[in-house]
């Protein structure tokens, strides 16, 4: 008799823990940002353990990994589950890598159980996904759907590094990665991934069914002031874009999320030049990452954005030059693939709830081609992006059985859905 596939719990947090030592940062998070040593010894292992099972392997120009199990019916477009295996510089165990290894388990145990899908299944793993050393984030799954990558050639990255190199280095470390073309069809995707908020946890649900994820926007600030002696210039003669950077984002602070329980405002990185003790700046730039889930509400807030930093910056004699670097409309999921997951939940008898997704992901652009949707588990106190970030074994498990159960489900009844 042939036994339903069941999904080994040890091997997948195995896995989880050999991964999290490629990069592992003393603090126990890890450091695998995208294109760098780590992330191509991230995608080597998987590409190893895939190969060691007899699956394809295939990589694209942007450095999407895939890895391919055959369907009954070649002739349809594949199911892709999958996420990222790059991290933010002091970024978590579990953030994308839960995701990517959660659905190379499934493959496995699709595998192990000699479970026939109608249509190929691939794990992919798009690349840089976080985007903190080469912005924008995404690239992969952007690149995947048709994003004009002419642009990004010429990215330096946070470090001085060249993406075009990063890029050419990262393809050709993984030689036994068959090159296709950027982009083909595909039934759907569905992606699992850690809530990175306390939401889940709080009200002690294993999972959440993702129906949306709210858009992103991503400012680069530069304001320029007069370098100046420290000791020697007196306030009347200053032109300080510190003390305009630090007004403005000050008021930013006070104003968009004190007045607004759905706005998200970060001002992740902040740069005096030439940076030095004592020398008044000459320029000072810092980033600002603004969410929300209306796109009406995302527009007011850039513009009271753009409006405090030239006002701030006017005000201290300088000037304000606002670049928009990033444009991330939120998205609906597919109502289809949805019930997929929820039919997956329910069927395990779990319980959950619907929610929006506050963190970007590829499922994001994924969704603009094929039906898509993602699935959350808790993570502990709602943490992420911080080296701490942690998942309880048993929600991993439970997180993976229902990406089982719903690729499963989806593998076979998509292509009737379109
Ligand atoms: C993803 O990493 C995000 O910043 O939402
Ligand atoms: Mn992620
Ligand atoms: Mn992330």
């Amino acid at each position: 008799m042939r036994l339903a596939p069941q999904i080994d719990g040890e091997r997948l947090l195995r896995r989880l823990d050999a991964f999290a030592r490629i990069g592992a940062t003393p603090a126990g998070g890890v450091n695998r940002q995208a294109f760098s040593v780590e992330d191509r010894g991230a995608r080597r292992l998987l590409a190893e353990l895939a190969l060691e099972r007899g699956f394809t392997v295939f990589q694209d120009g942007i450095a999407n990994l895939f890895i391919r199990r055959e369907g009954a019916d070649a002739a349809l477009p594949p199911l892709l589950i999958g996420s990222h295996l790059d991290s933010q510089p002091t970024g978590g165990r579990f953030d994308g890598a839960l995701g990517t290894l959660s659905a190379f388990e499934v493959l496995e145990t699709l595998e192990d159980a000699r479970a026939e899908t109608r249509m190929p299944i691939e794990v992919v793993a798009w690349a840089n996904e976080e985007g903190s050393r080469f912005a924008p984030g995404v690239m992969g799954s952007m690149a995947f759907t048709g994003a004009d990558t002419a642009a990004w050639k010429s990215i330096v990255g946070s470090d001085g590094a060249s993406l075009a190199k990063e890029l050419d280095a990262t393809i050709a470390a993984l030689p036994e990665a068959a090159l296709r073309p950027i982009g083909m069809p595909i039934s759907g995707y569905i992606e699992l991934h850690i809530e990175q908020g306390p939401s889940l946890e709080k009200e002690g649900l294993p999972i959440g069914v993702v129906t949306a994820v709210q858009g992103t926007r991503w400012l680069e600030v530069s304001i320029e002031g007069t370098a100046g002696h420290a000791g020697t210039t007196g306030l009347a003669y200053r032109r300080d874009p510190m003390v305009a950077a630090i007004a403005a984002i000050h008021r930013l602070q006070t104003t968009i999320m004190p007045l607004d329980s759905s706005a998200r405002l970060t001002v992740g990185r902040i740069a005096a030049q030439p940076g030095s003790i004592n020398a008044i700046p000459q320029s000072v730039t810092f980033t600002v990452d603004l969410r929300h889930p209306r796109p009406e509400r995302l527009d007011a807030i850039e513009a009271e954005a753009r409006q405090a930093c030239t006002a701030e910056a006017e005000a201290q004699g300088c000037m304000a030059t606002i670049k928009r670097s990033f444009d991330m409309p939120g998205a609906a999921f597919s109502a289809d693939m949805i019930k997929i997951v929820e039919d997956a939940v329910r069927s395990l008898g779990l319980s959950h709830k619907q929610m929006i997704s506050g963190a970007f992901h590829d499922a994001l652009f994924i969704a603009r081609v094929a039906p898509a949707a993602m699935i959350f588990v808790p993570c502990r106190d709602g943490l992420s992006h911080n080296e701490a970030e942690y998942v309880e074994p048993a929600d991993a498990i439970t997180g993976t059985r229902v990406l089982l159960q719903a690729a499963i489900a989806a593998a076979s009844s998509l292509e009737l859905l379109r």
